[in-house]
């Protein structure tokens, strides 16, 4: 069965966990949807973790709908949620509504994500009217990386724990069907969720989040960069690809691949016939 936002919220209701991890490519997306993960996200992560950039920042709208395309065509039941990127719906309503609408309608995902508190309710409201389903994102929120100052835990003091509240309060209120805590206390998030009747998908926000996601090179050790405290490793899949590429260096230097199972063959009377017309020899 297909998640959809409704199904989501169901699944909330019922106590039922949601399972979330990012993905940026067709055949990652087709294991992920082919194990029932109940939604993909493709996050402007994808900067860091496939392109090499230092932030999310220089993400662009055309790198975003190269790898949506490519996620959607893997997922048959999960649910595909496209990242906004840095400054493709801040500026105006009008652009969060353009931008939403080219996520969806070129790519194939069912929803979107943007980042922030109040200041961008007028956006969430404006997205959902247009009916497209708008999952939200809070705590620590990577495009605005240069007003925060740096990747840090948020919501730590009281003031700031009581504005987290009233954003999430508000992104429900604007129509946001879900939403990330990212970086938060694991009692603060169980707290928000308790007042939110949308579910909040956590990435190191505690277990009493409604669902969890994660970036997927972080759970496989894959990305080089660094693994912040919250990321499980569930497999070195980066020291085997290493091990792989190693080994394959070695026995192509060796000649001891491609071995005789690897190639193909051809009529020994044919390539005979075809070393004496060219003076080739035995
Ligand atoms: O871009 C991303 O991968 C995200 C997750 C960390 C939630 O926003």
């Amino acid at each position: 069965m297909k998640t959809t936002a409704i199904s989501m919220k169901e699944k909330k209701s019922r106590n039922e966990k949601i399972t979330m991890l990012t993905v940026y490519d067709y055949s990652t997306a087709k294991l992920m949807d082919s194990c029932g993960i109940d939604a993909v996200l493709v996050g402007d992560s994808l900067g860091m973790v496939m392109l090499g950039y230092e932030n999310t920042l220089p993400v662009t709208m055309d790198e975003m709908l190269h790898h949506v395309k490519a996620v959607a065509r893997g997922c048959e039941n999960a649910m595909v949620v496209a990242d906004m990127p840095f400054m493709s719906y801040q500026a105006s309503v009008t652009d969060a509504v353009i931008n939403a609408g080219r996520l969806i309608k070129e790519t194939g995902a069912s929803t979107v994500k943007l980042e922030g508190g109040r200041a961008v309710c007028p956006q969430i409201k404006a997205i959902t009217e247009a009916s497209i389903p708008v999952m939200g994102h809070l705590g620590l929120t990577p495009q605005s990386i240069n007003a925060l100052g740096g990747f840090k835990v948020q919501g730590k003091d009281k003031s700031k724990a009581e504005q987290l509240i009233s954003d999430a309060l508000l992104l429900e209120e604007s129509g946001a069907f879900a939403v990330v805590l990212e970086c938060v206390p694991a009692e603060l998030s169980a707290l928000i969720t308790k007042l939110l009747t949308i579910p909040t998908i956590g990435i190191g926000a505690g277990n009493a989040c409604d669902g969890q996601v994660l970036v997927y090179q972080d759970m496989l050790s894959i990305y080089p960069g660094m693994r912040p405290k919250f990321v499980k490793q569930y497999c070195d899949i980066g020291s085997m690809m290493k091990d792989a590429f190693n080994s394959y260096i070695e026995e192509t230097r060796s000649g001891a691949f491609p071995a005789a199972e690897h190639s193909f063959k051809i009529d020994a009377d044919i390539i005979d016939e075809l070393k004496r017309l060219y003076g080739a020899g035995n």
